[in-house]
């Protein structure tokens, strides 16, 4: 699914993670692995554009839309002067200016847990100049047993899409929730900083299925609850490394007290 907004910021989310991913090894559909999503299923899913972006259409992030004018997305996607970025809502394709409603971001609030070495408590939340009424809002997960094996929550983005699919196009793709063990059992994982009490494992062992570059702050959802966004992982879709996602119930709390404050700040 989603690889890019990284690459210019030059995020690099494990130091040994060496550099440019490998191509999924997996099936070729869409996204890594994804298919097409249209906005109407997921109209709180917010395209965050960045003037500083590489990629023509300033595709850079993904976010999620809690409240008219609030958004949550990582804070490792913060990284540019807050007058650079644009959200978007209801367009599939970011290339199509005529789709869709942007706001500026008049304030940004990122979480005092954020460690950038690590990308614990990767989220941060931003207040819109400009209130997107009339657009339904995500709540978010605040069951901490949410997170479990088996279960299959999706994810969105407009990321990268390692050449499965076409680029900038909103996509989305069912990722299996592996548990805690699995990602706490895999060495760079464990080392690179994944939290049981943090994080969700989501994705697939197998590879050729994820988010990736540009997918990141974007929503993984599960019956229709924010479960978590899109934050790290070794490369994208590779075997042996699924992605790993901020998880929202254990912060539900803390964001929730800065999405109800009206104040811009
Ligand atoms: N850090 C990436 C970004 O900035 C997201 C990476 C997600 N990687 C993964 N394998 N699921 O967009």
């Amino acid at each position: 699914m989603l690889i890019r907004a990284a690459l210019a910021v030059g995020v690099l989310v494990l130091a040994s993670a060496g550099t440019a991913p490998a191509v999924a090894e997996g099936p070729r559909h869409l996204i890594v692995g994804g298919t097409l999503a249209s906005t109407s299923e997921a109209p709180w899913a917010i395209a965050l554009l960045n003037k500083d972006s590489a990629d023509p259409s300033g595709q850079w992030c993904g976010a999620v839309l809690v409240r008219p004018n609030k958004v949550i997305t990582a804070a490792h996607c913060m990284t540019q002067a807050l007058a650079t970025y644009t959200a978007v809502q209801g367009r599939a394709e970011l290339l199509d200016d005529s789709a869709g409603q942007t706001s500026a971001i008049s304030a940004s609030w990122i979480h005092p847990g954020y460690n950038r070495k690590n990308y614990r408590n990767d989220f941060a939340v931003l207040t819109l100049a400009r209130p997107l009424t009339g657009v339904p809002t995500i709540r978010l997960e605040t069951n901490l047993k949410a997170d479990r094996k088996g279960v299959v929550p999706t994810v969105y983005g407009w990321g990268d899409t390692q050449d499965t699919g076409p680029e900038d196009t909103f996509q989305k793709a069912a990722v299996p929730d592996l548990g805690d063990a699995v990602c706490l059992g895999i060495k760079q994982y464990a080392g690179g900083g994944y939290a049981a009490s943090n994080n969700v494992c989501a994705g697939y062992l197998a590879g050729g299925i994820d988010s990736c570059q540009g997918d990141s702050g974007g929503p993984l959802v599960l019956n229709g609850r924010l479960l978590g966004t899109v934050s790290w992982g070794k490369g994208c879709a590779e075997q042996g490394f699924p992605g790993v996602y901020a998880e929202i119930a254990p912060v539900a709390t803390t964001l929730q007290a800065r999405i109800n404050d009206a104040q811009v700040r």
